[in-house]
């Protein structure tokens, strides 16, 4: 027998509730199988799953293909507060905001954190694959927490104190080697509408787990503290170190899966490899908390627009993936 065969007894964890979790990588990354997500799923179920999200950092449901819209988001509603997107047009009057690739916005080829940009980042993304090509179009998943744990002590002494600066402004073409300029154009016009910025500690506490996890991502404008030169290097040495082949997990989509990460212990980056090739995926986002500091300090606002401006932070969300 392969023995990489989910039904190897080895590799499917049922030490939570009654789920059946395929281990995927070695650091983070499980598959839930004979589940299918609805919105009337029971209370422990839901409870389970949180538990896993926590465990496994993202969870993959392959055959969801019973979900709509609006069942997505019901569902999504389940794990908690739904952000809402009132100006984005969103598909069936719900809340989903969707990254369609021929659009600007819509491929999320860099490594980040989602909306970072906010004091109070959401906690979950329940992301839906709706139209997946027949190749390409991967999503890696990074561990945050791991990347800490494995840090030599010089190094977790310098992370430690470190606080960063994240900013929807940030650079957008920094880390692309495919940049179209009328994607560019779009997120210079997004940009340009409204600059939120807020500092975050780099190593933060997970609220469950515990966890210190490393809080980087391609919404770091600059460290604190230190020359931009400086930032840049410490940057990169600390964000080199998320994204060591051993801390991820990649998953190749199928049409009608489903993926639910925990925003608090992960980075990901969309793959952009499939060309001119039509790619959908819808997603729900929930709600979070601040970060906390390992000294009890929390993620600070320096910068945001008018309260009026809530319409214009939904559209930034749905449009910076
Ligand atoms: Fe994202």
């Amino acid at each position: 027998m392969n023995a990489r065969t989910p039904t190897a007894s080895s590799a499917v964890d049922t030490s939570i509730g009654n789920l059946q979790i395929r281990r995927v990588a070695g650091t983070l990354g499980g598959e839930v199988q004979n589940i299918q997500l609805t919105p009337d799923l029971p209370e422990q179920t839901i409870a389970d799953l949180t538990r896993a999200l926590v465990k496994y950092k993202v969870l993959f449901f392959r055959g969801q293909g019973h979900l709509d819209d609006a069942s997505h988001q019901a569902f999504g509603a389940r794990l908690g507060k739904t952000v809402a997107h009132p100006t984005v047009p969103a598909p069936s009057g719900t809340k989903i905001f969707e990254l369609d690739a021929s659009k600007g916005g819509g491929r999320a080829d860099s490594w980040h954190t989602d909306v970072t940009f906010l004091d109070a980042f959401p906690k979950y993304s329940v992301l839906r694959g709706v139209v997946i090509p027949p190749y390409g179009g991967d999503t890696v998943w990074a561990d945050t927490t791991a990347a800490y744990r494995n840090l030599p002590p010089q190094l977790k002494a310098l992370a430690d104190s470190l606080w960063a600066l994240h900013s929807n402004d940030y650079d957008y073409g920094a880390e692309r080697t495919q940049v179209d300029s009328s994607r560019l154009d779009h997120q210079t016009k997004v940009f340009t509408s409204a600059i939120y910025e807020t500092e975050h500690p780099i190593v933060h506490v997970h609220p469950v787990s515990g966890e210190r996890g490393l809080l980087l991502g391609h919404f770091v404008r600059r460290i604190l503290g230190v020359t931009g030169n400086e930032s840049a290097r410490i940057f990169e040495l600390l964000q080199n170190r998320v994204t060591r082949l051993e801390n991820t997990v990649r998953w190749s989509w199928q049409q009608d899966d489903v993926a639910i990460w925990d925003n608090r212990s992960t980075q990901h980056f969309a793959i952009n490899d499939y060309g001119d090739q039509p790619r959908i995926v819808r997603r729900v986002t929930v709600h979070g908390d601040p970060a906390v500091s390992i000294d009890g300090q929390h993620s600070r606002t320096i910068r945001r627009p008018e309260a009026s401006s809530q319409e214009t932070l939904d559209r930034l969300i749905a449009t910076t993936a």
